[in-house]
């Protein structure tokens, strides 16, 4: 499907949320024109008041997409009101946690076009990641979706959607996991003597300038690692700490990420 397509026939946003809003920002962006997107929500920010898209207006007769992002709590409520588009090739894609794709063939039809996608919070600022994978008839939908949520950063494609519980103990979970690191980080700083706002400070620099680094280096990470580390000097130090097989990062990190698919699995099964 081309952009024209979706200019020409419009595309849906139900629920405009966080995600919603981020995804509609970069949209705008890219020139998608606002008077071809409906945006469905109770309680629409002034931005999106502002943006010049149709705001709980009468929706078009046959939109190119329907994208939903409200909570997966709030799903029950939201889809009965977009289920009459389901049967045609309106795209639907989905943004929300752990509802599977069956719940949405369900809802709209099997021979729907439908693709569940899970991004992560750095969509916020164009550096999310998000992964996807659809149901038998949304296989062609694949790469609407991908242009649609490139929008807000990386896109990843699945082999099914068997893949996405561990997708999110790792990327749709894990910005927490690094925003814990920086704030523990900055903790060790505080009890080596550090001012709690200037540990804070170096923390969060050095957390964004290594995931920066690590995207950009032609190494991969475990080199980036060695590069830095003298022997019997300061980081060797820590990581002998860190990756300590019992108590560091390789037991630790695989631990939380199992959790989190394991929880992950159990959301799904509802
Ligand atoms: N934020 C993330 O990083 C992230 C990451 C991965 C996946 N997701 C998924 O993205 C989805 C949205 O998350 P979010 O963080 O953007 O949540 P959010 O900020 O709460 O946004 C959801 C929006 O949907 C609105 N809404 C509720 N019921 C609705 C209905 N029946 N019709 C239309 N709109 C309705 C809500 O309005 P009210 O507030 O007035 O109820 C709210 O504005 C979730 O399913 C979540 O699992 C989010």
């Amino acid at each position: 499907m081309q952009d024209t397509t979706i200019a020409a026939r419009g595309l849906v946003l139900l629920g405009c949320g966080k995600m919603g809003s981020a995804m509609l920002a970069g949209w705008l962006d890219r020139g998608l024109p606002a008077s071809s997107v409906w945006v469905q929500d109770p309680a629409p920010s002034l931005w999106v008041h502002g943006s010049g898209v149709h705001v709980n207006a009468e929706l078009p007769n046959n939109p190119a997409v329907i994208l939903i992002a409200v909570k997966p709590q709030m799903m029950g409520d939201a889809l009965p009101d977009i289920a009459a588009f389901g049967g045609g090739d309106t795209v639907f894609i989905s943004v929300a946690a752990g509802t599977p794709l069956s719940a949405f063939e369900e809802a709209f039809g099997a021979a729907s076009p439908i693709v569940r996608a899970m991004p992560n919070t750095p969509a916020a600022v164009g550096r999310g990641i998000t992964a996807i994978c659809a149901n038998a008839a949304g296989q062609a939908a694949l790469d609407t979706a991908e242009m649609l949520l490139s929008a807000v950063g990386d896109v990843v494609r699945l082999d099914g959607e068997h893949q996405m519980d561990a997708v999110t103990g790792v990327s749709g979970s894990g910005p927490a996991y690094v925003f814990h690191l920086i704030e523990t980080l900055a903790a060790g700083g505080v009890a080596q003597g550090l001012p709690e706002d200037l540990a804070m400070q170096l923390a969060k620099a050095t957390v964004a300038g290594a995931g920066h680094l690590a995207m950009e280096a032609d190494e991969d990470p475990g080199q980036l690692r060695v590069n830095v580390t003298s022997p019997n000097g300061t980081t060797q130090a820590a990581l002998e700490v860190l990756m300590d097989k019992k108590s560091g990062f390789p037991s630790l990190l695989p631990r939380a990420v199992k959790a989190a698919h394991e929880r992950s699995e159990e959301l799904s099964r509802g």
